[in-house]
C-alpha cells in the first residue's frame, strides 16, 4: 500500500514520499522503522522490525545517516551501537512510559543496594540505565539472555515488571523486578477482550509479554512483535485477537491478508477500540521529511556514556 502524503508550505504542495526518497539518497540515509509506526512510515522505511532487528540494522549499516522512526530509546541505542553515524529521530519528545519509569538516580541506588546481583535491563530504557547494566535484552532474546547467566547468580531485571514476571515463569528463575510498565500494554481490558472472544470464538489470543499477567494467562502464544508475526504466518488459525500496540496489524494484514486480525480492546472508549502508543504515533511523514531535510533532531551522547552503555548492548548482540 502506498499512501501519498502531501503537505502545503508557502503555497507549495509537497509530495512527502518523493521528497523523502530524494533526501534519503542525497544524505546517504536509511530509515529504520518499528512495527508500531503508522502504515505510511512502515511503507517508506528501508527496514521495518522489532527492537532487536532495528539495533542489528543500526550496527551493520554503511549509511551515513540513520533515521530512527520509533522512539527515543531506540535512537539512543542506534547512536551507542554506531556512534560515528548521524542519528535522527523525527520527534525528539517521542519517549516511552516504560523508559520513564526507571530514572537513573533511583536505579543507581537500587543497584548499589544489591551489589551481588547481575543487572539485566530491557532495551526500553535510557542510555544512563543501560550504562548501569551488565547486559541488555529485548523481548525477542530476553529468555536467552537470562539463560546465559549462571544459575547461582542473582539477577535484577528492569524496568518492565510484566516482562520480568513472564521471564520468571519461562526460565524458572526468581529475580528482583523493577516495577516499571508500558502504558500501552497495561491498557488492555480483560472484560472487553473476553467479550470480543465470545463474538469470535475461533480466534486465538496472542500477546506481547509486556502485557499484564491476566492477559498473558489467556493467551495461546506470547512473544515479541517479530515472534507474533512469525506465529501468525506459520499457525493454521484464521482469526487472532492481538494484544500489543495496534500498529503491528498493518504488517500482519500485509503478510497474511487472508486472515482476520482484531486488536485487543483497551479500557478507554477510543475511536480505534485498540491500544496505541502516543509516542510511536508522534512520527508522521511530514516529521520524517522535515528531519531528513534539516538533519535535526539529532541524538547526541557523551563519549563516556556511549562507552559505558555500549558494553551491555555488545554483550546482548553477541548472544
Ligand atoms: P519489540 O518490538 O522488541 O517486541 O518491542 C515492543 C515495544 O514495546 C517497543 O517499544
Ligand atoms: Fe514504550 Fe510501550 Fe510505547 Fe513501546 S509501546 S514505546 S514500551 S510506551
Amino acid at each position: 500500500m502506498l499512501v501519498v502524503g502531501d503537505g502545503c508550505m508557502h503555497g507549495e504542495t509537497i509530495d512527502y514520499q518523493r521528497e523523502i526518497a530524494r533526501l534519503k539518497k542525497e544524505r546517504k540515509a536509511i530509515i529504520l522503522a518499528h512495527f508500531y509506526q503508522v502504515p505510511e512510515i512502515q511503507e517508506i522505511a528501508d527496514f521495518v522490525g522489532d527492537s532487536l532487528f532495528l539495533a542489528q540494522k543500526a550496527a551493520s549499516t554503511d549509511a551515513e545517516v540513520i533515521v530512527l522512526a520509533g522512539v527515543h530509546f531506540m535512537a539512543e541505542t542506534a547512536k551507542i551501537i554506531n556512534p560515528s553515524k548521524t542519528i535522527l529521530l523525527p520527534v525528539l519528545k517521542a519517549g516511552c512510559s516504560l523508559a520513564d519509569s526507571c530514572q537513573p538516580s533511583d536505579f543507581s541506588s537500587y543497584v548499589k543496594q544489591h551489589p551481588d546481583h547481575a543487572v539485566v535491563t530491557y532495551i526500553n530504557c535510557s542510555a544512563e540505565i543501560k550504562a548501569l547494566s551488565d547486559i541488555v535484552c529485548t523481548s525477542s532474546n530476553a529468555e536467552a539472555v537470562i539463560n546465559s547467566i549462571p544459575l547461582d547468580q542473582p539477577i535484577i531485571f528492569a524496568p518492565d515488571e510484566n516482562l520480568g514476571k513472564y521471564l520468571e515463569k519461562v526460565t524458572g528463575r526468581k529475580m528482583l523486578l523493577w516495577s516499571g510498565s508500558c502504558m500501552v500494554h497495561e491498557d488492555f481490558s480483560l472484560e472487553k477482550l473476553l467479550a470480543l472472544h465470545r463474538s469470535h470464538p475461533q480466534a486465538k489470543v496472542i500477546a506481547h509479554p509486556e502485557s499484564e499477567q491476566h492477559i498473558l494467562k489467556i493467551a495461546t502464544f506470547i512473544g515479541s512483535t517479530k515472534k507474533l508475526l512469525d506465529f501468525v504466518q506459520s499457525d493454521d488459525s484464521k482469526e487472532y485477537i492481538v494484544a500489543t500496540e495496534a500498529g503491528i496489524l498493518h504488517m500482519m494484514n500485509a503478510l497474511v491478508p487472508q486472515k482476520l486480525f482484531l486488536p485487543a480492546p483497551s479500557y478507554e472508549e477510543n475511536t480505534c477500540a485498540c491500544s496505541e502508543c502516543e509516542y510511536m504515533k508522534m512520527n508522521t511523514l511530514e516529521k520524517l521529511y522535515l528531519c531528513l531535510r534539516d538533519q535535526q533532531p539529532r541524538i547526541e551522547l557523551s563519549d563516556q556514556l556511549i562507552r559505558q552503555a555500549g558494553i551491555p548492548i555488545e554483550r546482548m548482540l553477541e548472544i
